[in-house]
């Protein structure tokens, strides 16, 4: 283009204002999000049916993501992840720097980037839990506890951070991951396929996502939708998100970008909440959380409705996310990253497909800075 055509270009939005709302860049069998109608499929069903199944396995999914990514079938993964899991607690001792990072994510991160350059999906996948259940015991000066190959993915998670991990609780834990493990072209998947695009081998890909999900607008709310819920105790909470918003904040776990109707993760949080409600100990205590935050959503929900009467902001995935990994006894500090463990399925099997189906990601930007004269 030569300057003067430069210089006269116009039309459309400034393009820093559409976020690629709506642009399409890759084709995928793995998930599909219709955000009118609330419908979330994965791997070709529903994501309630997967992750409220009875018996329902992370592994399970994570292997028909997989297969269908790669293109082929992916047998044995629940062992295999074991094995991963075994591998990465073996060498957690020359991880010691990257897990004692103060940030959770910067340490899944960091401890990620060393101990699996080099490693493909499989071993990767496998190791995640275990970075993520020993930084946590390292930041709250707890010992180390080994991966026990007879567990589960969701149960020896649960086990490694010395948390209650009866059957009922690691179930919830795999409902929860199914119904995270992929969604569309999110921004930390769509930063895994520009990634894979450029022929980078699995470690960059995971590491490069991990980065896009630290952000509080993706996968960053959680934590702070608790404290929410821990400061409308002692307010009303009409009164506090309306001081919220005057101080120029989001109230957190509200609003999304595809969503116009409540997502539909939410409402298999509430189910998978209503059953540990049912079969836990604590099961009153999660009725009290769950009747409290129903509460505040309901407050959110009329207050936003109020303000953007066109943009219907309703509750997200990370409102019931932090009432659910809160039940589960898991550390506020670590919400981001133990949604991390179950969306790296879907980076991965999205890394796959890019490579097999896609080509180099190279979108462009339209030049708006000075010329020569
Ligand atoms: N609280 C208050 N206002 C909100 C809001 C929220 N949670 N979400 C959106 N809005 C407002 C914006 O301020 C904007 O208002 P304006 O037009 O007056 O400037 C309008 O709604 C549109 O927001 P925009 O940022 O353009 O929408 P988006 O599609 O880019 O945003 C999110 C999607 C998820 C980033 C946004 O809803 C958000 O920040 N939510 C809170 C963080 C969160 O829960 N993230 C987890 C996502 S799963």
């Amino acid at each position: 283009m030569s300057h003067a055509e430069l210089r006269g270009q116009s039309g459309g939005a400034p393009a820093k204002a559409s976020g690629l709302e709506g642009v399409v860049v890759a084709d995928t069998r793995l998930s599909h999000v219709d955000g009118e109608r609330g419908e979330l499929i994965i791997a070709g069903s529903p994501a309630e049916e997967l992750a409220l199944a009875e018996g329902a396995r992370f592994e399970q999914l994570a292997a028909r993501l997989l297969a269908l990514g790669t293109g082929e079938p992916v047998p044995n993964l629940g062992e295999r992840l074991a094995a991963a899991r075994g591998a990465a607690f073996a060498r957690i001792a020359s991880l010691r720097g990257a897990l004692a990072l103060p940030d959770a994510m910067d340490s899944l991160l960091a401890s990620t980037a060393q101990g699996n350059a080099g490693a493909d999906a499989i071993s990767t996948l496998g190791a995640l839990p275990v970075y993520v259940a020993a930084a946590a015991r390292l930041r709250s000066g707890q010992p180390l506890i080994a991966s026990n190959a007879g567990l589960g993915h969701a149960q020896d998670f649960l086990s490694m951070l010395g948390l209650p991990a009866h059957t009922a609780r690691a179930r919830a834990l795999d409902a929860y991951w199914i119904t995270v493990s992929d969604h569309g072209l999110n921004a930390s998947t769509f930063t895994a396929r520009v990634v894979a695009s450029t022929g980078a081998d699995v470690m960059p890909c995971v590491v490069a996502a991990l980065g896009a999900l630290k952000g509080p607008l993706h996968g960053g709310a959680p934590g702070p939708v608790l404290d929410m819920l821990d400061a409308t105790l002692q307010v009303e909470p009409r009164v506090w998100l309306e001081a919220e918003i005057a101080a120029g904040r989001r109230i957190m776990g509200m609003g999304h970008r595809i969503y116009r109707v409540r997502d539909p993760r939410a409402f298999v949080f509430e189910r998978a909440l209503a059953r540990l409600e049912h079969d836990d100990a604590h099961g009153s205590a999660v009725a009290a959380r769950l009747a409290h935050a129903r509460r505040v959503e309901q407050a959110a929900e009329a207050l936003l409705s109020e303000r953007h009467p066109d943009r219907p902001l309703r509750a997200n995935v990370e409102f019931y996310t932090a009432l659910l990994l809160e039940a589960l006894g898991i550390p506020r500090d670590a919400f981001s990253a133990v949604f991390a463990i179950g969306r790296a399925a879907g980076w991965l099997a999205h890394v796959a497909e890019q490579r097999r189906t896609g080509k180099l990601i190279r979108p462009a930007s339209r030049y708006v800075g000075a010329l020569p004269q």
